[in-house]
């Protein structure tokens, strides 16, 4: 039982996610962390425990053949008085629809830099939606064991590609085999490297921090009094770290190390615990229960992350974690309140209560029962399908929190079942795929056929060898007429004047809203063009 207030306990709490481009050390890193923050014993837990998911769950092949994550999950641990939550976000490219929605669940981002590539596609991509929602970037340079390009050129590719402002919080002396270690802004002190002992298996411990000018024995001729005169250099040029500017979103914090050699690993979880910010107020609706006639309209309202009431959000599900169960978890990221097991909780836009009585908490080790929760937890809430992604969860049932995207897929294939007595299942297999958010599904208006959307091509292949395993369907995938989907919107009569213009192209998705199923995007354009009146939406936000 906690001894401290609810504004005290979201206080302390830093829900953050890694990005990265992939190979960076996304995972490498994510496992040194919980090792630094005493949640696991030795290297090779985390991949360990994918490797042991991965048998269990057969779907998970196509990771192993692939060397990918494809599930997200989160990673809870206690250090130093302040309750860290990792976020796990998947790496492919495939699956960034998946990794967007993680990031509407974290408070602050560690962006992974591979020291000798520095920023590449993908991280670019998700520095884009960090900045959309406003999510300070806490940057690792990684992989200074290998040669790296120049410290000051990839401080200047942060400043011009990303318009942040870098603000140096160590300093790396040389990498690869020259690599020495790192100073500190500002007090001066070195933190020495260690290399591995040649023929050895086992790391070193990195020796203990000293004053820079104290740390000679550490150099090579020359290297020291470079060093020196590099610190000097960087204090005087480049600003110093201010909070304040990192929380608005203007600078990042930059450190560096070796995720590999655990090395910087420990400063970069201290700047994760001092400056990542606790949970923040979050904007949200006070709506009418859903049954009730002439509904007063909706409040907007702040909800204050140590205010009583429990809100919060659904932003994944994930299904089969454990393969004996057929269970469905709900994460569930929280705004407010102190949550405690057992709790009734209802669903906003259904207005359906759940008795929460086997709430889990994911803590590095092992999956447990979550007996109290606050602002900033993630805890995973089992369900039979009552849970969808952009659920908004409250003790009250009326609290609306509004911005979990949709986005509109690249690809559009037609699905059909090799067994045409199984259709019927096949529809439901397909809608609870699509309320997990594995797939996007739309159903024409004319015909029978499903149209199945994803951001990419191994989304598909998740959901065939899913839909095989899971259910027991053996599917067909093949090339439909479309090349793109747009949700519309409008006034009544102006979409129903169009819908009937355009009949055979108009499908609905999960929800049931119209959404419009172009032949090329040279037709989106046009159709854009002739309908004014009519918004042609790429996102569509749940919630
Ligand atoms: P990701 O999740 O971002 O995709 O990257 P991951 O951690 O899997 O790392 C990608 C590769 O980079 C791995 O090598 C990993 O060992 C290596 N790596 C990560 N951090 C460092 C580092 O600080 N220094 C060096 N030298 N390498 C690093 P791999 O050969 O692809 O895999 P593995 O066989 O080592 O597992």
């Amino acid at each position: 039982m906690s001894k401290l207030t609810v504004p005290e306990e979201a206080g302390r709490r830093r829900t953050f996610a890694i990005i990265a481009h992939p190979d960076a050390g996304k995972t490498t890193l994510t496992e040194h962390i919980l090792l630094s923050g005493g949640a696991i014993r030795a290297a090779g837990a985390v991949r360990a425990r994918g490797e042991n998911r991965r048998t269990q769950s057969d779907w998970m092949k196509i990771e192993k053949e692939r060397g990918i994550s494809v599930s997200a999950s989160v990673m809870t641990f206690e250090h130093d008085g302040k309750m860290f939550n990792l976020l796990d976000t998947p790496g492919h490219e495939d699956f960034s629809e998946d990794t967007y929605r993680t990031l509407t669940a974290a408070d602050c981002a560690i962006m992974v830099l591979d020291a000798a590539k520095g920023i590449e596609p993908q991280t670019l991509k998700l520095f884009e939606v960090c900045r959309l929602r406003d999510i300070p970037i806490i940057t690792f340079i990684n992989k200074l064991d290998r040669e790296a390009q120049d410290p000051m050129a990839l401080l200047d590719e942060i400043a011009s590609r990303l318009q942040l402002d870098p603000a140096p919080i160590w300093w790396p002396a040389e990498s690869g085999n020259r690599l020495r270690g790192m100073v500190e802004m500002g007090t001066g002190r070195f933190q020495p490297y260690a290399r591995k002992p040649s023929g050895s298996k086992e790391d070193v411990p990195h020796p203990d921090a000293l004053p820079l000018a104290d740390a000679a024995q550490y150099f090579e001729a020359g290297e020291h009094e470079a060093l020196i005169e590099a610190q000097e250099l960087v204090e005087a040029g480049y600003p110093a770290f201010n909070v304040q500017s990192f929380l608005e979103g203007h600078m990042t914090p930059v450190l560096w190390g070796s995720a590999l050699r655990h090395f910087g690993i420990d400063e970069l979880l201290k700047a994760i615990g001092d400056w990542a910010p606790a949970p923040k107020v979050m904007k949200a609706r006070k709506e009418a229960p859903p049954e009730t006639r002439n509904a007063p309209a909706p409040v907007d309202l702040t909800v204050e992350p140590g205010s009583n009431e429990v809100t919060g959000f659904v932003f994944k599900v994930q299904a089969n974690m454990d393969p004996n169960h057929r269970d469905r978890i709900a994460m569930f990221r929280m705004a407010s309140g102190s949550f405690k097991r057992g709790m009734k909780l209802k669903v906003q836009n259904t207005g359906k209560s759940l008795s929460v009585n086997a709430p889990i908490m994911f803590f590095a080790s092992d999956r447990e029962l979550a007996e109290d929760a606050f602002a900033g937890d993630v805890i995973g809430i089992p369900n039979h399908g009552v849970l969808r992604v952009g659920d908004s969860l409250s003790e009250s049932g009326l609290i609306r929190f509004a911005g979990l995207p949709n986005f509109a897929p690249e690809i559009l294939q037609r699905v059909r079942v090799k067994d045409p007595l199984k259709a019927k299942h096949l529809k439901k297999a397909l809608e609870g795929l699509a309320e997990e958010g594995v797939t996007q599904l739309f159903r024409p208006e004319l015909g029978s056929d499903f149209i199945v959307g994803a951001v990419g091509q191994l989304q598909f292949e998740v959901m065939a060898d899913r839909l095989g395993e899971e259910y027991g369907l053996d599917v067909i995938f093949e090339p439909s007429p479309y090349a793109e989907a747009r949700w519309i919107g409008g006034d009544k009569a102006d979409v129903e004047d169009f819908m009937s213009k355009y009949r055979p192209q108009m499908a609905t998705d999960i929800d049931s809203d119209p959404v419009f199923l172009a032949k090329s995007s040279w037709e989106t354009g046009y159709v854009g063009e002739r309908f004014p009146k009519i918004a042609f939406t790429k996102t569509k936000e749940r919630g």
